[in-house]
């Protein structure tokens, strides 16, 4: 998108310094989703598959996950742990997907990687979403007790965010505070000063 241009409400691609494949520059997190729109069984497989086919130290593939599409009772648990803000919007997703760190088997064997492995998984679910014409939206914000007493989640499984996925609606759909941050400019750290090294 140039400079010049007006972003609409549901586009907002990055202004990358160089370009990016479209499914990484066109992706953004919104808030607005459509409350009617449904994640076929379709979407979500292969919302899962992209993950799981995400790399992981020694293979050991450490995430787990708890889908709820809405309308379920895996949904409704989800969301109401998430904390006030995020609840605010995100009971319109068409599903809340918990991420989980297995950060140790059931033997005790360590995982230390578990967060970056998750993280990646994650990543690999954002692109294909987009991939699928959907948007996502990650949440830290979230009362993790509620989460692991709704599941029954072990002490080695570490809930660590809960992502919406959805389909993107317009930003007027949402209360004006929401609205504004919907459509605020979007920006990051140029690279000169993420890159510490490069020859
Ligand atoms: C680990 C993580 C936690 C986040 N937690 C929240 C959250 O609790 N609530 C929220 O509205 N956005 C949350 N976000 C979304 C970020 O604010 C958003 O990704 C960031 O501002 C960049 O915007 P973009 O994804 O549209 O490029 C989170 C993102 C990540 C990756």
């Amino acid at each position: 998108m140039s400079l010049t241009e007006t972003p609409s409400s549901t586009s907002r691609s990055a202004e990358t310094s160089v370009p990016i494949t479209p499914l990484l520059d066109e992706r953004w997190s919104p808030r607005s989703f459509d409350p009617t729109a449904v994640l076929t069984d379709q979407q979500l497989d292969a919302l899962l598959e992209a993950a799981r086919w995400s790399p992981s130290a020694n293979n050991f593939q450490p995430r787990r996950f708890v889908v709820g599409r809405r309308g379920t009772e895996t949904f409704e648990a989800i969301h109401s742990a998430l904390v006030g803000f995020n609840a605010a919007w995100a009971g319109n997703a068409s599903a809340l997907v918990v991420a989980i760190a297995e950060t140790s088997t059931v033997e005790g064997d360590l995982r230390p990687t578990a967060a970056y492995d998750l993280g990646a998984a994650i990543a690999h679910l954002t692109v294909q979403a987009h991939a699928e014409g959907l948007h996502t939206h990650q949440m830290a914000g979230v009362e993790w007790e509620k989460i692991v007493a709704a599941f029954g989640l072990t002490d080695n499984l570490s809930p660590l965010t809960v992502t919406a996925v959805g389909t993107v609606a317009p930003a007027t759909e949402l209360a004006e505070a929401l609205a504004e941050r919907e459509v605020a400019p979007r920006s990051r750290l140029p690279l000169s000063e993420l890159v510490l090294v490069r020859d």
